[in-house]
C-alpha cells in the first residue's frame, strides 16, 4: 500500500486492501451508510442493486415482474462476484437477498470486511414504508418473516454487526468505520 503523506483524508485513503461491504435486510441503510462511509474513506461506492439495473437496463422491479426473482438472483450473484473482484478498494452495499448465495456470501468475505447493519423489523418498516416499491414487500409483516429468515445468512457472512436502530446516518457510518479499524488497520 503507498500512502501520500500529507495527511489529507483522500491522502490516507488506503489504493489496495479489502472492500467494506454492507449487508442487511431493507431499510438497514446500506445505501445511505455506504454513501457516507465512502465520502469519508475517499473510496469508489457501489451499489450491487444499481449495478443489476446497469447489466439489463432495467428497474430491480422491472425484473422481478418482467423474468422473477430467480434470474434477479442470478444476475445479482453475477453483479457481487464482479464487484468483490475489483482490484480498487471499495465501499459496497448489497441488495438485502444477496447472502442467500453461499458463493457469494464467501466471495463478499474473502475480499472485504462485512458489516452487517442491523435494526428491529418495526425500525425498518417505518423506513422503508409497508406497500414499499420493493417488489419483495408488498405485503405487511414480510420484513418479519424475511429477517427470520435470513437471520442465519446475515450472520454467516458478517464479519461485525452494527446497531442503527435510533442512529443518525453519520452516527452509524461512525460506528461502521470504528469497528471495521479494530479489525482491519487497512481500512481508512
Ligand atoms: C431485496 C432487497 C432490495 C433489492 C430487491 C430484493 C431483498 O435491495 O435487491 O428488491 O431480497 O431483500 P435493498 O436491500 O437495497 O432494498
Amino acid at each position: 500500500m503507498s500512502r501520500a503523506d500529507d495527511g489529507s483524508p483522500a491522502a490516507l485513503a488506503p489504493t489496495t486492501g479489502p472492500h467494506l461491504v454492507l449487508v442487511g435486510l431493507m431499510g438497514a441503510g446500506k445505501t445511505t451508510v455506504g454513501e457516507r462511509c465512502a465520502a469519508i474513506l475517499d473510496r469508489p461506492f457501489v451499489d450491487t442493486d444499481v449495478v443489476v439495473e446497469a447489466t439489463v437496463h432495467l428497474s430491480v422491479t422491472e425484473i422481478f415482474e418482467q423474468f422473477g426473482e430467480t434470474r434477479f438472483r442470478e444476475l445479482e450473484r453475477q453483479a457481487v462476484a464482479d464487484v468483490a473482484a475489483s482490484p480498487a478498494p471499495l465501499v459496497i452495499a448489497c441488495g438485502g437477498g444477496a447472502v442467500l448465495d453461499a458463493g457469494s456470501r464467501r466471495a463478499l468475505r474473502d475480499a472485504g470486511v462485512v458489516v452487517w447493519l442491523q435494526a428491529p423489523t418495526a425500525v425498518l418498516e417505518t423506513r422503508v414504508g409497508v406497500g414499499s416499491t420493493r417488489p419483495l414487500l408488498r405485503a405487511a409483516a414480510t420484513l418479519e418473516r424475511l429477517a427470520a429468515q435470513r437471520e442465519a445468512a446475515y450472520e454467516a457472512a458478517a464479519h461485525l454487526t452494527v446497531d442503527t436502530a435510533d442512529r443518525s446516518i453519520d452516527d452509524v457510518a461512525d460506528a461502521v468505520l470504528a469497528a471495521v479499524r479494530e479489525v482491519d488497520t487497512w481500512i481508512g
